[in-house]
């Protein structure tokens, strides 16, 4: 497999480094990232076996259990990121038994080899960066040439006079030139004929506006755009030149039969309880649906058939109605790795306000610098927050760390909205600040229901 440069693969960390990395943007929750760091490891170790040993090993299916807000799909998210193998996140609630009008769950296949070769095309053009670009300026360079030849009568054919026009066009000086380019197949049809759509709306649309791409003598029309745009079109035509699909296709199949990750989200409200009602009824059909796709079987596409033996499941819900038990017992059975995530304290929310990388107090912060408003937040503030932030959620609903956003929101609404006017100052978010602002609200319970 083609490595990315200068990123770390997943493949090359072991679980206390992806713990490590998940550690930067989720706070606690230790054990659920333990497991999934372990899970991708398995996999890994999976494929340095002999063949033959492997055939018998399948990767375990996690099932993430926690309240809402506590942090589920953001581990999800944020293995996406450092994953570099193929991952997509879906909701359980979004299908619809086969038979019935609705996404089918096989698509969640197809999605995971769409994202697998996009993945794969990225860095296959990644890798030949230089010779692309080189190509895109030649062949700017072969429209703006002329025109400047003619105007000024430069001889452009000279080698040297074609260099300094190269670092002219790198410094972005004809940017704004326009020049006259034949109109490209992929711009009149919006979409790539190659593998791409069987469907006769597009195809009878692609036939329209092949008529109007040439003129009357069959010549292929011109037409005049800047320079800027008609970098954009060659650079996206080079990198197709150098990406060979074939061999994309084939790496991308690989990678997602052995490396993809889907991760479910929302299980929990396809569970079923007790005596079954019409809608129970297909919500068991979608269980009884993802069976076959978990436990592996074979799913066409317009890429090939993937095989879904060693794809990776997560699966997450905040079972707060229905329990895993409610879940059909074979798919219970899929998924025999279990992670509870754990409600969030005060001092967990302390911790997100400031920790991560993308800590809505940084957020908040770099919004209001653009307005020149230097914001910050005492240690003592940013306390009373977090412990305002939980109290409402014992005394109102329990949404876990989105209770941030509320609060947040709420704490700095007079400023975001006269944030102009305060330009070049600096202000001081202090607990008497906080306090001020909050407490009432916080006190009245049918308010603070209403506002935070
Ligand atoms: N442990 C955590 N560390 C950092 N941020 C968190 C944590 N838990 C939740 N958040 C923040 O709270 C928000 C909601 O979290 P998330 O989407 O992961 O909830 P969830 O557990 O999937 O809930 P639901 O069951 O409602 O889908 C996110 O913006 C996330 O950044
Ligand atoms: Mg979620």
């Amino acid at each position: 497999m083609e490595k990315l440069k200068g990123k770390k693969h997943l493949d090359d960390m072991v679980p206390s480094e992806i713990v490590k990395a998940l550690d930067e943007y989720v706070i606690g929750q230790d054990d659920a990232k333990r497991t999934i760091a372990v899970a991708i490891r398995n996999r890994v170790r999976r494929k340095r076996l002999p063949e033959d040993v492997r055939e018998e090993i399948t990767p375990k299916n996690i099932l993430m259990i926690g309240s809402t807000g506590v942090g589920k799909t953001e581990i999800a998210r944020r293995i996406a990121k450092l994953a570099d193998a193929p991952f997509i996140k879906v909701e359980a609630t979004k299908y619809t038994e086969v038979g019935y009008v609705g996404r089918d769950v096989e698509s969640m296949v197809r999605d995971l080899m769409g994202a697998s070769l996009q993945m794969v095309r990225e860095e296959m053009a990644q890798s030949k960066k230089e010779e692309v670009d080189r190509r895109v300026e030649d062949r700017l360079l072969d429209l703006i040439l002329p025109a400047v030849d003619k105007s000024s009568g430069t001889d452009v054919a000279a080698s040297n006079t074609r260099e300094q026009f190269r670092e002219m066009l790198r410094k972005g000086v004809f940017d704004n030139r326009e020049v006259e380019m034949p109109q490209s197949m992929k711009q009149n049809f919006g979409f790539e004929l190659m593998g791409s759509s069987s469907n006769m709306e597009d195809l009878q649309q692609a036939l329209g506006s092949l008529g109007s791409m040439f003129s009357n003598q069959g010549r292929p029309k011109m037409r005049k755009i800047s320079v800027k745009r008609a970098r954009e079109i060659i650079e996206e035509e080079e990198m197709d030149k150098v990406v060979d699909p074939d061999k994309a296709v084939d790496e991308a199949k690989e990678r997602a039969e052995e490396m993809g990750i889907i991760f479910i989200d929302e299980i929990d409200k396809v569970a079923s309880r007790g005596n079954s009602s019409n809608s129970d009824v297909s919500r068991e059909g979608v269980q009884r649906d993802i069976l076959p796709i978990v436990e592996g079987t074979k799913v066409s596409t317009k890429w090939g058939v993937i095989d879904t033996t060693n794809i990776l499941f997560i699966a997450a819900g905040a079972f707060s109605f229905a329990k895993p038990s409610d879940l059909i017992p074979e798919l219970q059975g899929r998924f025999p790795l279990r992670v509870e995530l754990h409600d969030l304290g005060a001092e967990d929310f302390y911790r997100i306000l400031t920790e991560p990388q993308n800590a809505i107090t940084k957020q908040y912060s770099a919004l209001l610098s653009t307005e020149g408003v230097s914001v910050t937040f005492t240690d003592e503030a940013l306390h009373e927050i977090a412990s305002i932030a939980y109290e409402v959620n014992q005394t109102n609903d329990n949404i876990g760390a989105r209770r941030l956003y509320t609060v947040m929101e709420k704490l700095l609404e007079e400023l975001s909205f006269s944030a102009n006017e305060l330009n070049g100052q600096q202000v001081d978010i202090t607990k008497d600040y906080v306090r001020q602002r909050l407490s009432g609200i916080v006190e009245d319970q049918d308010l603070s229901n209403y506002i935070l």
